[in-house]
């Protein structure tokens, strides 16, 4: 409902013009990255979503969830259709053991997502996210260490030698609680890609089903993360092992590095609703699977997700958290698609996809004309004759146009009632009236 108040949206049948997604016909690779499958047909196509907004999101500062927000927030996960959820880190608390033991009940029965806990490379930790996830049907242990110099030195104190052993001793503790077991190299693209490999070879020789490839710090570039992904995925990656991306956002990569990373070969990405994460945030789930759909002719692949339920998902993880989101936000910020200049109102009037790449309902939203003061006569009137029902004369027109044109210059919005008053003394042009 429009109160007088209200910055006056414009929806109307010119969002349902086109069912295109407007994306450009295939064309060439021309990322100069190596790709590992062949874009066109490829055979294995299919592209894991491994959320982590439960997990990696909810440790930022400021993003915690109640287990109930927690709850909720899996449900929209599973209606999305996310591969994998990661609930937790269940040795933080008791607390957070009974939330994830709750999702896997709630979420993952009945042919929900695969329910995973972190886990660092210890039997204890072990142990209890076996507890943690027990009530799913389908399970994941996901369990860390770090394989980076500076990591091993300062921080864990440990040779290379113990790194190693540490993993084999976990991953084979972790197989013996559960047959999907994941091993990360926290830090990975600060590793020696060497020493990295031969970690990753020991984890997968103790039975590790999916190999992460982790940018902690958000530090590499997506050419760098494509030749780590494609020597990992050569080192490693077989029908029986998944090679996954997972990548922070500290330099605006993230979805960049993500890309690359599939490009190269990964088959899962790990990301969050809202690209929440630690510091700068991990690579936003939105971003990564519309590149991919939109794109999809250059990445051949696809995913599971229900792209409709991707702007549902976005507010229901922002009402959870309380963590707004920009309006320039990609995909699911209010500005995503937003039109006030008239030039670009006035294109999308006349043919969606000249300043569209894809609809606005794809993602579940709807395309906004706002009227402002870069509001164009063609905007204006398609509005007037959609939410007034009016169809103006020229000069009726003319006279609303410039009045609307004299009070959008004065404020940031012109409101629906300000509209209605601006049409009506249009049409009776010897009567004056105040707006
Ligand atoms: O960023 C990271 O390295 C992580 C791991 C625990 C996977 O979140
Ligand atoms: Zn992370």
């Amino acid at each position: 409902m429009l109160s007088p108040s209200t910055p006056i949206p414009m929806s109307s049948s010119y969002s349902t013009r086109s069912s295109s997604d407007g994306h450009p016909k295939a064309s060439a690779d021309a990322t100069g990255f190596p790709d590992a499958h062949d874009p066109t047909h490829a055979p294995g196509g299919r592209v894991r979503v491994f959320d982590t907004t439960l997990r990696d999101g909810e440790q930022a500062p400021g993003c915690s969830m109640t287990p109930d927000e927690k709850r909720r927030v899996a449900r929209q996960l599973a209606a999305l259709g996310v591969d994998v959820i990661e609930a937790g880190f269940p040795a933080s608390s008791a607390g957070e053991v009974e939330a994830i033991q709750h999702i896997a009940r709630d979420v993952g029965r009945n042919g929900g997502p695969i329910i995973c806990g972190l886990a660092r490379a210890n039997t204890r930790d072990i142990d209890i996210c076996a507890e943690a996830i027990a009530p799913a049907t389908r399970r994941r242990i996901h369990t860390f260490i770090a394989t980076s110099d500076i990591h091993m030195e300062h921080k864990l104190r440990m040779s290379r030698a113990r790194v190693l052993e540490t993993i084999r001793l976990a991953v084979t503790h972790a197989r013996t609680l559960c047959e999907d077991v994941e091993f990360s190299a926290e830090d990975a693209s600060r590793s020696d890609p060497e020493f990295l490999c031969e970690a990753f070879v020991a984890a997968v020789g103790c039975g590790a089903t999916t190999i992460n490839v982790p940018d902690t710090v958000g530090y590499v570039t997506p050419s760098e993360y494509a030749a780590l992904i494609a020597r990992v995925v050569a080192a490693v990656g077989s029908s029986d092992v998944t090679v996954s991306t997972h990548c922070h956002n500290d330099l605006g990569m993230a979805v960049a590095n993500t890309l690359a990373g599939v490009k190269a070969g990964a088959r899962q990405v790990e990301c969050t609703i809202n690209g929440l994460g630690e510091r700068a945030g991990n690579a936003s789930l939105e971003e990564v699977v519309m590149a991919l759909h939109t794109r999809r002719a250059l990445y051949g692949v696809t995913t599971g997700i229900n792209t409709r339920e991707i702007a549902r998902s976005s507010a229901f993880v922002t009402d959870a958290t309380g963590v707004q989101m920009p309006c320039n936000k990609a995909i699911v910020g209010a500005n995503a698609f937003a039109h006030e200049a008239g030039i670009h109102q006035d294109g999308v009037l006349k043919h969606r996809e000249t300043y569209e790449i894809m609809s606005a309902e794809l993602v579940g939203a709807t395309t906004n004309l706002v009227l402002g003061k870069h509001s164009g006569r063609n905007a204006f009137h398609q509005h007037v004759r959609d939410r007034l029902g009016v169809t103006l004369a020229q000069d009726a027109l003319e006279r609303a146009f410039a009045r609307f044109k004299s009070i959008a210059d004065e404020r940031k919005v012109v409101s629906a009632d300000e509209l209605h008053h601006v049409v009506i003394a249009a049409c009776q042009p010897e009567v004056t009236i105040r707006v």
